[in-house]
C-alpha cells in the first residue's frame, strides 16, 4: 500500500460541487463510516472546510486496498437525512410505487397530482404508490406549512439538502435511497417529474406483460449517444472536471423512468464511485454503466413521448408518459383519457 495522507475528519459543509469543481485538488481523508467500515471521502475542490482531528498517520495493516477505493461524494445518499419520512407507506406491499422529485413550494403541482394519476391506489389489480419527494424548505413558516400538508396527506418525504434545480442528481439519489431502505418489497418503482401526464393502465400493462424482466430493468424515453453540453451559458453545462467524456452512456430521460426495484440499492452502491454532476438522469446513466446493466428501450417507444405540440390530436389513451407542463394540463390531460373509457 502507498502511504497516503489519512486523517479522521468531520465536515462543515459547504459544498459547490456542481460549478467550480478543481479535480485536481482533490482530498483524500478516512473517516469512520457509519457501520465502522472506513471509507473514503473524496471531495471534489478546495471550497469546502474539512476539519481533520487526526493529522498524518501510517496506514494501519488492517486497512486493505478495497477501502481505499471507496468514494463517497455530495450526491451519496448518506449525507442526508429524512426530516419527513412516511417510513410505514410501504407495508402494504406495493407493485409499484412513484416517487416524485417536487420543489416544497410546488402545492399546485402536487394537487393536481393527487387528484389526478396520485389519486389512483390500485391499477389491474396491484397497489400503487404515490409519493412527493422534496428538500428544504426556504423557513420556519414554509416548514410548518409542508409539514401540515404532511400531516393531511401523509404522501410527503424531505430530506435536508438545499432544494434546488442544480441538486437534482443529488434528489434522485435520495429518492433511490429512500426505495432501497423504506420499500425494498415493491415490484417496481418510477421516478416521474410533476408535470407529466401518466397513463397508469398502459404503465401497468407494460409491467405485467409476460417479457418484462423483473430485475436489472429499466426504460422510459432512451438517450443514445448525447454529447456533453460545455456551453457555459447552458442550463445542462457540465464542466469536464466533473465528467470528462464528451459523451454520456445511454441513459433514461428524466421525466419519467420505471425501473425493477432491485435497482435501487445497486445504484446507490455504485454511486459511491461515481463522482456527481447535475444532470440527474446522465448520472443514473453512469451508475447504471459502472453496473453493467443497459437500459431497455419500450417495446413501444411511442409510449414514452416528451412533448406533445397538439394533445388533441394524439391519441393521449394509448401513452405511457407525456410532459403537460403544467399542474392545469396534467388535470386536462387526465380527464381527457377518462372521458374516452
Ligand atoms: C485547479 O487546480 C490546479 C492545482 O492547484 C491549478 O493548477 C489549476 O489552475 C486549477 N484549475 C482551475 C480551473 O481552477
Ligand atoms: C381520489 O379518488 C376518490 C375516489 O376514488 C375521491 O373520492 C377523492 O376525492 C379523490 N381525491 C382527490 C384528491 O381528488
Ligand atoms: C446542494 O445541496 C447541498 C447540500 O444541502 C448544498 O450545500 C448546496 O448549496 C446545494 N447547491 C445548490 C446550488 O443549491
Ligand atoms: C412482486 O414481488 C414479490 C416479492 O417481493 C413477488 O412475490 C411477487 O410475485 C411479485 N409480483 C408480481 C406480480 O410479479
Amino acid at each position: 500500500i502507498s502511504l497516503k495522507i489519512y486523517g479522521l475528519i468531520r465536515i462543515t459543509h459547504s459544498l459547490t460541487w456542481f460549478n467550480t469543481a478543481n479535480q485536481t485538488k482533490l482530498y483524500n481523508v478516512v473517516s469512520e463510516g457509519l457501520s465502522g467500515k472506513k471509507k473514503f471521502w473524496n471531495f471534489l475542490n478546495n471550497q469546502q472546510t474539512i476539519q481533520t482531528t487526526t493529522t498524518v498517520e501510517k496506514p494501519s495493516a488492517s486497512i486493505r486496498t478495497e477501502h481505499i477505493s471507496v468514494h463517497q461524494y455530495v450526491a451519496h445518499p448518506s449525507n442526508y437525512h429524512f426530516i419527513l419520512d412516511e417510513p410505514d407507506k410501504c407495508s402494504q406491499n406495493p407493485f409499484l410505487v412513484l416517487m416524485v422529485p417536487v420543489a416544497p413550494q410546488q402545492v399546485d403541482a402536487r394537487n393536481a397530482i393527487r387528484s389526478t394519476w396520485g389519486n389512483e391506489s390500485s391499477v389491474q389489480g396491484k397497489a400503487v404508490l404515490t409519493l412527493f419527494l422534496v428538500g428544504l424548505t426556504g423557513g420556519p413558516e414554509a416548514q410548518q406549512q409542508l409539514e401540515e400538508e404532511s400531516r393531511q396527506h401523509r404522501d410527503l418525504v424531505q430530506s435536508n439538502f438545499v432544494d434546488s434545480y442544480f441538486n437534482l442528481t443529488i434528489k434522485t439519489m435520495v429518492i433511490m435511497d429512500w426505495l432501497a431502505t423504506r420499500c425494498p418489497q415493491a415490484n417496481f418503482s418510477m421516478k416521474v417529474d410533476s408535470d407529466m401526464y401518466i397513463g397508469l393502465e398502459n404503465l401497468m400493462t407494460l409491467l405485467l406483460a409476460p417479457n418484462t424482466p423483473r430485475q436489472n430493468y429499466i426504460t422510459g424515453h432512451l438517450m443514445w449517444n448525447q454529447n456533453v453540453i460545455r456551453n457555459k451559458n447552458s442550463k445542462w453545462y457540465v464542466p469536464k472536471e466533473l465528467y470528462p467524456e464528451p459523451k454520456y452512456p445511454t441513459y433514461v430521460l428524466g421525466m419519467a423512468y420505471v425501473f425493477s426495484n432491485d435497482l435501487p440499492p445497486k445504484i446507490v452502491e455504485a454511486s459511491e464511485a461515481i463522482k456527481p454532476f447535475n444532470i440527474e438522469d446522465a448520472y443514473v446513466g453512469a451508475c447504471l454503466k459502472r453496473l453493467g446493466i443497459n437500459p431497455s428501450g419500450a417495446p413501444d417507444p411511442s409510449q414514452f413521448q416528451t412533448y406533445m405540440n397538439n394533445p388533441k390530436s394524439h391519441d393521449l389513451s394509448k401513452l405511457i408518459t407525456t410532459i403537460a407542463g403544467s399542474p392545469e394540463k396534467v388535470v386536462e390531460f387526465w380527464l381527457n383519457v377518462k372521458g374516452h373509457k
